[in-house]
């Protein structure tokens, strides 16, 4: 049927109608809220390029994690930044460092918190990669070792979750063996899968000083102009274990987070970066975009392309406007 007999209008015509056919609601249960630690107590930096986000200490992220949850929100991923960097990341394997004492900290604020953590070297390492590197080289195999270290000292802590975000070969596999190893096989592994060579991680980079010091990541992180492999990289980390698998960035990737949907049973979830966050902000500051219809809009829409779950900054203001 078409025009005139077909009004698609017609079911648009009140907010009660457009409830009913609604295809896609987002709720706060669907967020993940990426929260950036440090060392200390009473710790509020603001990140100047991340507005109405902060760094902060162990204290404060439990007080604003509790906060979040009587929002709705279920579930957080911590980011750590050390006390200090070394070629190695060695702070990484601190049980008093930022990332553990966090993870306690809202264990017993909110106990039934999701606590998720992000296992990478860059923030880290004083070079800024995400691994070993040797005569300008990340090394592979080599940094397996440290991700699964990390992995173990998060888990150790408390952790629920363990997200690797460095995009070496292999390490989904090892680090399922080495937590196996120790006694948790309870905790599950969401993989930065697609994980894109992107510009959009600039203000990331800054609230976690993690910017490389040379060259740049596109030796692991994925050319953006694929999406075949990053199909191949979700296929192989289910095939390592992944219980969760990841496209990051979300908004310019959604084509991406619609083809892993539909390639996989394992839940999806979508990283709505630094830099898609900036953006509405910075253009909302200026007048050009409403902030709260924007941020709403783009997580509706990475839902509707297909993610079961979205890490967002915009967690607890989105959760408030569902309220
Ligand atoms: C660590 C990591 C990064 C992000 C998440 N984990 C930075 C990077 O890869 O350079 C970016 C998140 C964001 O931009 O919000 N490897």
């Amino acid at each position: 049927m078409a025009f005139p007999e077909s009004r698609p209008r017609r079911l648009r015509k009140t907010e009660a109608l457009r409830a009913l056919v609604r295809e896609t609601i987002l709720t706060p249960a669907d967020f993940i809220w990426p929260l950036f630690v440090v060392p200390g107590r009473g710790v509020k930096q603001p990140i100047s390029s991340m507005p109405g986000q902060y760094r902060w200490s162990a204290d404060l992220a439990a007080e604003e994690a509790s906060k979040a949850w009587d929002l709705g929100v279920k579930a957080v991923i911590l980011f750590g930044i050390p006390e200090a960097k070394d070629a190695t990341g060695s702070h990484a394997f601190k049980k008093d460092g930022p990332v553990p004492e966090t993870i306690r900290a809202i264990a017993k604020a909110v106990p039934e918190m999701v606590i998720m953590t992000d296992v990478c070297m860059c923030e880290y390492t004083d070079h800024g990669h995400c691994g070993i590197v040797e005569k300008g080289e990340v090394l592979n195999d080599p940094t397996l070792e440290l991700l699964a270290r990390e992995a173990l000292t998060h888990a150790r802590a408390g952790a629920h979750v363990v997200a690797p975000s460095d995009m070496m070969d292999g390490r989904v596999g090892f680090i399922r063996e080495q937590l196996d190893e120790e006694g948790f096989e309870d905790i599950a592994i969401m993989a930065y899968s697609a994980k894109y060579a992107s510009a959009f991680y600039g203000p990331f980079r800054d609230a976690a000083d993690s910017a490389p010091a040379f060259g740049d990541r596109r030796s692991y992180q994925m050319d953006p102009a694929n999406a075949n492999e990053g199909l191949r990289e979700a296929l192989l980390d289910e095939e390592e274990g992944a219980d969760i698998v990841m496209v990051k960035p979300a908004g310019p990737y959604l084509d991406i987070v619609r083809a892993v949907r539909e390639q996989t049973d394992l839940p999806v979830a979508a990283y709505q970066v630094s830099g898609e966050y900036a953006m509405i902000h910075a253009a909302a500051e200026r007048g050009w975009l409403d902030l709260d219809r924007t941020a709403l809009e783009s997580l509706v829409g990475i839902k509707r392309a297909g993610a079961d779950m979205i890490l967002t900054y915009f967690a607890p203001h989105a959760a408030k406007l569902l309220k």
